[in-house]
């Protein structure tokens, strides 16, 4: 009888029994007389011991597979606190599916540059895929958070005829018939009208910007959840970011603490991630920065800004009512001062800036006319959108979540390109 595939995260239930765990070699130690194998599988690593006087063949056939090799390795499991995973497996059986030789990601350090042209390969270290699990606990624990709060999942199309957040960051693209069409910098607008039809939508998709800044903080091609709710406000927005950022990390902490430990991320600092939340207006945040980088009243805030406005918080930082200059046409301005628009920004603690933005939605026909005119928008491809102020208009209001920069955050990672499998950058598209 051959032994049953386990997985390396369930070896701990099958003590004392033979499995076979597939997968692939990531590294081999030993001496002349003994082999240890590290195997993995993306469910962890196990190692497996071959004893050269316990069996002189298979001994010789498990020394000769290469670095990547794929492997069936086939053994009883041992329970033992001093291995990594607290299991071994004793070799009974080994098998090489595919051969691997001279794998280009070997032992040595290697620079950014050459690992992210071998991102293909990189994927299988053990940061990438720590990094690429925790990815998608966020992503279920959103959905799974939005679905219990009556979210529905609407998606928005890639391809728009016209800008949303600005059109100096458009990606322009040949349409049919001599048009033009932009890859979506955002879903917002789209899904306002959805709003308007079930009430609490979302939609979570690649999200494009052609910024041409080489920070660690924009990607060309990102995933953004943009969730938007009828009859809500300004309020609404920020109370369901600070629930769903508390219920993200909750559930990293829950289900990803292995991994965490792989990317020797501080826990501690997640464990703190508990609301509410503060709360500060733009006119507050820009007291703090006084004689401190140079910052200028009126400006967006620049990654220094959001570092030294955050420097001591432990949580994300909420900043509302933002001089509506630096903000995109359709915000709301402030009833009671009509210099701020109704905006809010989440920034994230240790440095790691800007994670969500959004705010309550202009509802005015004639304002928003004003507004496309002062951006200098086309009316004609906003004819649809200025409809839904025509046709049962209600406060509204959601936000955008950037994907990669909650990975970045949560993962405590340096640079957001690790945040995504195969990241787009101003110098790179491939692999
Ligand atoms: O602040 P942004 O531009 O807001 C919007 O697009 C709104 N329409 C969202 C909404 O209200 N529905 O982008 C939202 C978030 C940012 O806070 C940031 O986390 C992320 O998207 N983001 C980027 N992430 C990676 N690379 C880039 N170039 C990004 N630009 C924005
Ligand atoms: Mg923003």
């Amino acid at each position: 009888m051959s032994a049953p595939f386990v997985s390396i995260r369930n070896l701990q239930n099958h003590e004392g029994k033979t499995v076979a765990v597939r997968g692939w070699l990531y590294n081999r130690r030993g001496s002349k007389k003994l082999h240890f194998l590290q195997v993995r599988d993306g469910t962890g690593i196990v190692q497996a011991v071959a004893v050269k006087g316990d069996d002189e063949e298979l001994f010789e056939r498990a020394g000769q597979s290469g670095q990547e090799a794929s492997v069936v390795v086939t053994g009883s499991v041992k329970l033992d606190e001093r291995a990594p995973g607290g299991v071994e497996l004793k070799l009974t059986d080994f098998a090489e599916v595919g051969a691997a030789h001279d794998y280009p990601l070997g032992k040595k350090d290697h620079g950014p540059d050459f690992l992210l042209s071998h991102r293909h390969l990189w994927l299988r270290s053990r940061r990438p895929t720590a990094t690429l699990r925790i990815r998608d606990t966020i992503i279920r624990a959103i959905r799974n958070h939005l679905y219990q709060e009556g979210f529905a999942n609407v998606d928005a199309p890639m391809f728009t005829p016209n800008a949303c957040e600005g059109t100096t960051t458009l990606f322009e693209v040949d349409y049919f018939d001599d048009t033009k069409a932009y890859l979506t910098q955002s879903g917002q607008l789209y899904m306002e009208a959805a709003a308007l039809a079930l009430g609490k939508v979302y939609c979570f998709g690649p999200a494009f910007r052609a910024e041409k800044s080489k920070t660690r903080k924009h990607l060309t091609e990102f995933w953004m959840l943009e969730p938007e709710m009828a009859y809500a406000s300004l309020e609404d927005a920020m109370t369901l970011a600070e629930s769903l950022l508390a219920a993200v990390v909750g559930r990293v902490l829950e289900e990803n603490r292995t991994d965490l430990e792989t990317l020797e991320r501080d826990v501690s600092k997640l464990e703190a991630i508990v609301p509410p939340f503060p709360r500060i207006r733009y006119e507050e945040a820009a007291a703090i920065l006084k004689d401190k980088t140079g910052f200028k009243f009126g400006d967006d805030f620049g990654a220094p800004d959001e570092a030294a406005i955050t420097e001591g918080l432990d949580k994300p930082l909420l900043i509302t009512h933002w001089p509506h200059e630096v903000k995109a046409f359709y915000m709301k301005r402030d009833p009671e001062d009509d210099r701020w628009a109704l905006g809010v920004d989440v920034i994230a603690p240790e440095g790691f800036g800007e994670i969500v933005g959004g705010g309550e939605r202009a509802t005015d026909l004639a304002f928003l006319d004003s507004q496309l005119k002062a951006h200098d928008l086309p009316e004609e491809d906003f004819r649809w959108y200025l409809d839904l102020r025509r046709y049962g208009s209600v406060p509204h209001a959601g936000f955008g979540l950037g994907l990669e920069r909650t990975v970045a955050w949560i993962c405590g990672l340096q640079h957001i390109r690790e945040a995504i499998p195969f990241p787009r950058l101003l110098h790179r598209i491939y692999p």
